[in-house]
């Protein structure tokens, strides 16, 4: 792939920690394999007062040292402009350090803000960029990238949404949904639409219930007074998950391209049965929160122990759904979705879950359990694919047990594979939005989870607590339909499950 045009890269924000932890080693793994423009440059702009020298020390140390040579060559890159982000006036000093430096550097004009502030700046920033006119594509681009939270509730989203079209057409918005960025989230589509033996199964006639898990076993670490304000139904479900149910039920786009791939998302999430009253809620959305217990010995903190958190919280740390979507493929299916921090390990993964075979021909009369069939696409750790099913067990008679049938991701590549920032960033810098959110997908994502938030506003809506540790409240347990269903309690490698693994 040939490198990207010659480009600058603005970050706001830039003292702060995705900066560091996120941005910075993304591109300068992107650098390492040859992959930023020829020409190219970073103006980092925060309020902190740093010279180039300083921000480059101060970076130096989230980047790999093992190669110094490297290292001292991309720090070359790098710069910084002091400003007070809420201040019009400084956006005039902005732009001419940003030319001056393009122009020194031999950098064409082409820029990229990315919008990694508080989110009480995401419409002010693009506002007095707009002002110097810093947002007109004539012979250059001007693109945006905004972090998540894209909003806190429909109407916040509705405003913000108004406020960067005011500025920059909708093209040049790229919102930033990091799980679209994970490798096997993009397989999701390839599996799918490159294999011809998926799709004609894939719909009510074949599967039983879709689930999707994505389980954290760390806590709200230092992030608790963000935290308190958001919970998992914000902070995970109304973007990642909800974009994951996107892909996962989505009808085959005709081409592989940005508008294309997002409408046919946005069909999805129009077909969402909205919940209908607050008895509904209660009865298909579980919230949770972890309390205090040992894990492997150790006393852990519960949540409301938390730094930054309110002692009678009301936070939820773990959200479950059970919900429908009425179209044509999807009718009668449900779909599970369930998040959750202090959960027994990290794992995220969609389950397909197939019909039972209609005639049981093994059992011999007898009651026996019946081989389930299911697809599990594994979005990480442990990259892959495991398919469960039937096969006979040595010996006489017809005894069926459940086997599996595994692909890992490593075993395709002995490299790392790129992280989400680094393959994002890639993308907005060649002007590809497709695994970028759009705005009337989040919109709609926000109108769906609307009802559970202001259920969640009642004082009679419940919440349950669970032992820091296990996998969420008993309640979320009783979400499945069916007898003896229940979701599958992953381990840490894909192949495993069950109450009792390596986690
Ligand atoms: C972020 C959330 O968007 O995603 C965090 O704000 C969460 O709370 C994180 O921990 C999970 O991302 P990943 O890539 O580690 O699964």
């Amino acid at each position: 792939m040939s490198n990207p045009v010659s480009q600058a890269l603005v970050i706001f924000g830039a003292s702060g920690d995705l900066t560091k932890r996120k941005l910075l080693p993304s591109i300068y793994q992107l650098f390492i394999q040859n992959s930023l423009p020829k020409k190219f440059l970073l103006l980092g702009a925060s309020r902190t007062a740093f010279s180039d020298l300083e921000f480059r020390e101060k970076m130096m140390e989230f980047l790999p040292q093992d190669n110094p040579k490297k290292l001292e060559e991309f720090l070359e890159f790098l710069h910084y402009e002091p400003i007070q982000t809420d201040n019009e006036k400084d956006y005039y000093k902005l732009k001419e350090r940003l030319e001056s430096l393009c122009k020194e550097k031999e950098v064409e004009n082409n820029y990229i803000f990315y919008l990694s502030t508080p989110p009480s700046l995401y419409s002010i920033i693009p506002k007095h960029l707009a002002t110097v006119g810093l947002n007109r594509e004539e012979s250059h681009f001007r693109r945006l990238i905004v972090e998540k939270p894209f909003g806190t509730d429909l109407e916040s989203a509705i405003y913000l949404n108004k406020e960067l079209i005011k500025y920059f057409e909708e093209q040049q918005i790229y919102r930033i949904d990091h799980y679209l960025g994970k490798e096997t989230v993009q397989n999701l589509l390839v599996l799918r639409f490159a294999n011809a033996i998926f799709e004609p199964i894939w719909n009510r006639n074949f599967i039983d219930r879709v689930e999707i898990t994505s389980a954290e076993s760390l806590g709200v670490e230092n992030r608790g007074g963000y935290y308190e304000k958001s919970g998992a139904l914000r902070d995970m479900i109304q973007n990642h998950l909800l974009q994951l149910v996107g892909l996962v039920a989505m009808e085959p786009p005709v081409e592989v391209e940005a508008d294309t791939i997002r409408n046919e998302v946005l069909k999805v999430f129009k077909a969402f049965k909205p919940f209908s009253s607050d008895e509904d809620i209660a009865k298909n959305v579980i919230r949770g929160q972890y309390t205090a217990s040992n894990i492997k010995g150790k006393p852990t903190k519960g949540y409301r122990d938390e730094v930054g958190v309110a002692p009678d919280s009301r936070t939820e740390t773990f959200a479950a759904l059970k919900f429908y979507i009425n179209n044509w493929r999807w009718s009668n299916v449900p779909f599970y979705i369930r998040t959750g921090k202090r959960l027994p390990t990290r794992v995220t993964e969609v389950v397909i879950h197939f019909k039972n075979s209609p005639h049981h021909l093994f059992s011999g009369g007898k009651e026996l359990p019946q081989i389930h069939n299911q697809l599990i696409i594994r979005i990480q750790p442990d990259e892959g694919i495991l398919m469960k099913f039937g096969m006979k067990e040595p010996g006489a008679g017809f005894v069926t047990q459940p086997v599996n049938m595994d692909f890992h991701y490593n075993t395709l590549t002995d490299k790392q594979l790129p992280s989400a920032y680094q393959r994002l960033l890639l993308d907005c810098m060649i002007g590809d939005a497709t695994l970028y959110s759009r705005g009337d997908t989040v919109l709609e994502a926000w109108k769906f989870v609307k009802p559970i938030q202001d259920y969640w506003m009642k004082e009679e809506a419940p919440i349950y607590g669970y032992p820091a540790g296990t996998w969420g409240p008993y309640e979320a347990d009783e979400l499945i339909e069916g007898e003896e269903q229940t979701w599958r309690y992953p381990c840490k490698n894909l192949s495993n499950d069950g109450l009792y693994c390596e986690l």
